[in-house]
C-alpha cells in the first residue's frame, strides 16, 4: 500500500512550496504566537488536506496548472486545521501531537489559546482577500462547524445514551467539514457547475468521516509511538466514538463503567477490555470502508490524469492506516 506521501507525489512540490508559504504568510505576528505555530508546522503533519485541495485544482485546471488563488486555498486550508489541532489538544489536554509536543506543553495554556486564535484570524483574513464571497461562505462556516464539534462532544461526554447520529454529526463538524467545504472551494475557484460542486462536497465528507472512523479505532488499536499522540485516550476523557458506541450494544456491563466515569481502580482497563473484546473494531471498519467506497464514486466524473487517479486511491489510503 502507497504511503501518503507517494500518493501526494503529484502535488509534491506544491506541498512543499506550501510549507515556506505558510510560514511567510505567519511571519507578521507576534514572536511567541510565531513560534508557537512554527513549531507544529515544521513537526510535519501528513498535510492531507492541503493535498486534497491541491490534487483536486489540478484534476480541474486545464492542462493541469495551479493558480496562485488555488494554492492560497490550499494553505488557508492546512492553517484552519493546524489551529482547530492546537484548540483540540487543549480541551483534550493531550501531551503530543505531530510526534512532539503539543503547543500547551511546550509553551503554556495561553500561548496555545492565543495561538489558535491567531491562525485562525491569519486564515481569515487571507480567505477575505480571496474576493470570492462564495468561497469565504464555504470556509467561514467550516470554522463555525469545527467550534460547534467541539462543544457537541464536550456535552455527551460519558454520555451513554447518545446516538449514533450524534457521534456521526459531531465527526462532520469536526472533521468532514473542512474536507468537504475546501474541496468544494476548489471547485468554486475552477467555475464548475453545481452538480460537480456537489460531487467534490460530497468526495471530502465522506473521506472525512472515514478518516475520522479510522482515527477513533486507531485509537483503540495503535500506539503512541505509530499515532504521534498518546493511544486510548478517546475513551478515558469520556468521548464515546464509533468502537465504544458499537460495543455499548453489545456488552451491557461497559454503560456502567463509563457511567461512574472509570472511577474505580481497573475501571478503565476492563472498559477498553469489552470493546477490543466485542464486534465493535470490525463493525467500525465496514463503517469506515463504505463512507471510503461513497467518497470514491463521487468522484468518477474527474477527467483522467494523474491527480485523479491519486484522488481515487485516497479513500483506500485511509483505510490503509488500519492495517
Ligand atoms: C488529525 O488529523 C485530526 C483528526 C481529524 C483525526 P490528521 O491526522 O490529518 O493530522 P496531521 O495534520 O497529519 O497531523
Ligand atoms: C481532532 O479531533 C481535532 C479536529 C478534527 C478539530 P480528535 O480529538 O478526534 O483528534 P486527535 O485524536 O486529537 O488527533
Ligand atoms: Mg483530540
Ligand atoms: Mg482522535
Amino acid at each position: 500500500m502507497a504511503t501518503v506521501a507517494e500518493l501526494l507525489q503529484p502535488v509534491e512540490a506544491d506541498l512543499e512550496a506550501l510549507l515556506s508559504d505558510l510560514r511567510s504568510l505567519i511571519g507578521a505576528g507576534h514572536p511567541i504566537l510565531q513560534a508557537a505555530a512554527e513549531h507544529l508546522f515544521s513537526a510535519g503533519g501528513k498535510r492531507l488536506r492541503p493535498g486534497i485541495v491541491l490534487l483536486v485544482s489540478r484534476a480541474l485546471g486545464t492542462g493541469g496548472e495551479l493558480t496562485s488563488r488555488h494554492r492560497r486555498l490550499a494553505e488557508i486550508t492546512e492553517m484552519i486545521h493546524t489551529a482547530s489541532l492546537v484548540h483540540d489538544d487543549v480541551v483534550d489536554e493531550a501531551s503530543t501531537r505531530r510526534g512532539v509536543d503539543t503547543v500547551h506543553s511546550r509553551f503554556n495554556h495561553r500561548v496555545a489559546v492565543l495561538a489558535g486564535d491567531f491562525l485562525f484570524a491569519q486564515a481569515s483574513w487571507h480567505l477575505a482577500n480571496l474576493d470570492d464571497l462564495e468561497v469565504v461562505k464555504l470556509l467561514s462556516r467550516v470554522i463555525m462547524d469545527l467550534a460547534d464539534g467541539e462543544v457537541k462532544q464536550g456535552l455527551f461526554r460519558y454520555d451513554t445514551g447518545q446516538s449514533f447520529e450524534t457521534y456521526l454529526e459531531k465527526s462532520y463538524c469536526k472533521t468532514a467539514s473542512l474536507i468537504a467545504n475546501s474541496a468544494r472551494a476548489a471547485g468554486v475557484l475552477s467555475g464548475l457547475p453545481e452538480h460537480q460542486l456537489d460531487g467534490l462536497y460530497r468526495f471530502g465528507r465522506q473521506l472525512g468521516l472515514a478518516f475520522q472512523v479510522v482515527d477513533d479505532i486507531l485509537d483503540f488499536t495503535g500506539n503512541d509511538q505509530q499515532l504521534g499522540k498518546p493511544a486510548a485516550s478517546d475513551l478515558a476523557s469520556g468521548y464515546l466514538t464509533a468502537p465504544a458506541l458499537y460495543a455499548l450494544e453489545e456488552r451491557p456491563a461497559l454503560a456502567g463503567l463509563i457511567e461512574r466515569e472509570f472511577n474505580q481502580e481497573g475501571d478503565l482497563a476492563q472498559a477498553l477490555e469489552l470493546v477490543r473484546g466485542s464486534q465493535a473494531i470490525q463493525r467500525s471498519r465496514a463503517l469506515a470502508e463504505g463512507f471510503a467506497n461513497e467518497a470514491r464514486e463521487a468522484i468518477t466524473w474527474l477527467p483522467a490524469s494523474d491527480s485523479r487517479s491519486a484522488l481515487l486511491a485516497l479513500p483506500e489510503f485511509v483505510l490503509s492506516r488500519l492495517y
